[in-house]
């Protein structure tokens, strides 16, 4: 197969940050996907429906100019500790929210505001299940006692399995899935559970860390597992199971913020994202499963439409450059042996 054209996908979990790195990084992600849900860990976290409309706005803005083609950004909700039901229904109503996302405190980037306790959710979370909004899980204890690499793995133990039992309704994305036990989780969940699945945990293990010296562009959360639980990541991506779907999880950070003593979780994909799944899904002989996990099973688990228009990747090398927009991309200074047709903004 020397072609690949594909319904316009979407991505159901990604960072576009505000102000100038927002403009910077926004048409990256509008060239290449249809719609995305954007999340909500600004400083400070986007938990008003002012600050969301207004944020929409922005990236509508810093989205649409350069790259001539239409961006839905799909806005999510901080939630914290006082989260006000009302709001979040009003909100969901009004079509500025369309899902909302849990981060325990303190899990990850921008997560101080986060939740202490999910019990302080419980209404909330009643009032989405009754609504039919999403709930987004950033899935990983934070106590200092788990160890880093089976935060994932206890959090589905301790907090996600009663979740799933206690709101036999309530529609749940596990974000950014890392091992073969959440990979296990969502398929032996109930239909409600989905998960959402990253280029870097479909090609990194941890050594990538490591490799030669400490790699900070490797390095994001969850952190990145080891070999068995990427195969059984990839293994699901490309299964065809309506329940995982694309989320990038591209999330920018400023060289000099990644490249420091205690340097920020995030990897900047957006710029080669199509190309690192499609690489993947053709490696597992799996091309014909790449449509459903790009552009199908997100929208139909999501309740939206699918998307009109198409893409095409062709089978030829594309060069990643060792920077994009003054940012190290994933792939920096590499190749990969798809490449969209549509040109970079
Ligand atoms: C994200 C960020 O930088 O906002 N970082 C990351 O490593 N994925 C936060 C997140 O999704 O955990
Ligand atoms: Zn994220």
């Amino acid at each position: 197969m020397q072609s690949l054209t594909i319904r316009r996908p979407d991505d159901w979990h990604v960072h576009l940050r505000d102000g100038a790195m927002l403009k910077a990084v926004a048409p990256f992600t509008a060239r290449q996907f249809a719609r995305a849900i954007v999340m909500p860990n600004l400083s400070p976290p986007v938990t008003s429906l002012a600050a969301a409309s207004a944020y929409r706005e922005r990236i509508v803005a810093a989205a649409g100019p350069k790259t001539g083609t239409r961006f839905t950004p799909l806005m999510t909700c901080y939630l914290t500790d006082d989260a006000n039901a009302d709001e979040i229904a009003r909100g969901h109503a009004e079509g500025v929210w369309v899902a909302a996302k849990l981060y325990p405190a303190n899990a990850t980037t921008n997560s101080a505001h986060g939740v202490t306790d999910i019990r302080k959710l419980w209404p909330t979370l009643e009032r989405m299940q009754a609504i039919g909004m999403p709930l987004l899980v950033h899935g990983e204890v934070t106590d200092p006692d788990i160890d880093i690499f089976d935060r994932e793995a206890v959090f589905i133990d301790r907090v996600l399995g009663g979740l799933v039992r206690d709101f036999p309704a309530l529609r749940i994305v596990l974000e950014h899935i890392t091992t073969a036990e959440a990979a296990q989780f969502v398929a032996d969940a109930p239909a409600t559970v989905a998960a959402t699945i990253t280029p870097q945990h479909l090609h990194l293990n941890r050594n990538a860390l490591f490799a030669g010296g400490l790699r900070p562009h490797a390095y994001c959360l969850p952190v990145v597992k080891r070999e068995k639980h990427r195969l059984a990541v990839r293994a699901a991506a490309v299964s065809g199971s309506p329940k995982y779907f694309l989320g990038t999880d591209s999330a920018p950070h400023a060289v000099d913020a990644k490249e420091a003593s205690c340097g920020c979780a995030g990897i900047f994909n957006a710029p080669f994202a199509l190309e690192s799944y499609a690489v993947v899904f053709d490696e597992e002989g799996a091309l014909d499963k790449f449509e459903g996990f790009a552009s199908e099973h997100g929208p139909r688990f999501y309740g939206l439409p699918l998307n009109e228009g198409e893409v095409t990747l062709e089978r030829r090398t594309a060069v990643v450059p060792d920077r994009v927009v003054d940012l190290v991309p994933f792939h920096s200074g590499g190749t990969l042996g798809w490449q969209m047709s549509r040109s970079l903004p």
